[in-house]
């Protein structure tokens, strides 16, 4: 993507191995890395439509093969070209689509609290300003977006599986809604964290019950799945927001698309203003990877960089 003054999108191309990862019901990394590296240069040269300033690039967390295409091509590039290189973390990363194409950056927003749930993580920060955070809590096991990956595959209900649990949640009708109740862990104790393993066993037990599911049994616990999981990240979210005097509250990450997680929050928000990125610039990126650069300017010599597959929001800067 070329993204100017971190808000304005010039051009955002995207290139999805989606296809062929429904295939395996999930990412195989070696597949994922080798797709990438032949991709990666026709996708810059197509979203390279005007000059640019600056190199961003995101050095982790995620899957190593995939951070080293991007690290080494961005260093071979600002080697190349002479331009600065800007290092971005992929999470505070994830909390800057929501600045893409909007007005938020012109807004009283700070202190924010933001929810970032994706495919490998899920935490709770508070956003003081640009750079300044603190980490307020995160899964202990699971990531939400692991955990719709891995309850969708449980009701045979294919991948991704976010997508694919909300859909099936969305076709249910009134009369369906399952008796069984599953487990909301943590919803109620002191901390800012989350746990969704408890949960996904909890599926697991009852699928294994009834070993040939009807459409309508897999609706309604594709139903009171996504329900447990937002209930859990709703009422974190609401807690932290409460409890820290946010002047707004901010999603981020590949589950901020998950529509009953933005109608709940919006529904249960009060006064405090609720802001999700566009759905498109909730999945992974490169919008949001420049956007994040523009707004924390983390720059870095070529010649040291190195992606961090284990980096994390507790560790920013
Ligand atoms: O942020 P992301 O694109 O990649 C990572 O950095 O991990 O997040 C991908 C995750 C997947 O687990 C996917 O199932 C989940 O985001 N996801 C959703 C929805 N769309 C994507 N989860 C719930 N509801 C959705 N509509
Ligand atoms: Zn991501």
């Amino acid at each position: 993507a070329v993204v100017e003054d971190g808000v304005k999108l010039l051009s955002n191309v995207v290139a999805s191995s989606e296809e062929m990862h429904q295939k395996t019901g999930g990412i195989v990394p070696e597949v994922a890395a080798r797709e990438q590296v032949r991709s990666m240069i026709p996708v810059i040269s197509e979203s390279l439509i005007t000059n640019i300033d600056a190199i961003a690039v995101t050095t982790g967390p995620g899957l190593i093969g995939s951070l080293l295409i991007g690290v080494e091509t961005a260093k071979a590039l600002a080697f190349a070209w002479n331009k600065p290189l800007i290092a971005v973390n992929h999470l505070i990363g994830h909390i800057y689509g929501n600045f893409v194409d909007t007005d938020l950056a012109s807004k009283d927003i700070f202190p924010a609290v933001v929810l970032v749930a994706s495919g490998g993580h899920s935490d709770l920060i508070l956003l003081k300003n640009h750079g300044d955070m603190v980490w307020l809590g995160g899964t202990l096991d699971d990531a939400a977006g692991e955990a719709f990956d891995k309850a969708a595959r449980l009701l045979g209900l294919g991948y991704p599986g976010g997508p694919a649990i909300s859909k099936a949640a969305s076709t249910i009708e009134p009369f369906n809604h399952p008796t069984i109740k599953l487990p909301r862990p943590l919803l109620n104790d002191s901390t800012f964290d989350f746990s969704f393993s408890g949960l996904k066993t909890a599926l697991y037990n009852t699928v294994k019950q009834s070993p040939t599911l009807t459409s309508d049994q897999t609706t309604g616990l594709a139903h009171e799945f996504q329900e447990a999981v937002t209930d859990c990240l709703v009422t974190k979210t609401i807690k932290a927001a409460t409890e820290f005097k946010a002047k707004s509250i901010m999603l981020a990450g590949g589950v901020a698309a998950n529509k009953r997680l933005r109608e709940k929050l919006g529904n249960s928000a009060g006064i405090i203003p609720v802001f999700c990125p566009a759905i498109k610039f909730c999945t992974d990126n490169a919008a949001m990877i420049g956007s994040a650069a523009f707004f924390n300017q983390n720059f870095v010599n070529w010649e040291n960089l190195e992606p961090d597959s284990s980096l994390s929001l507790q560790q920013f800067p």
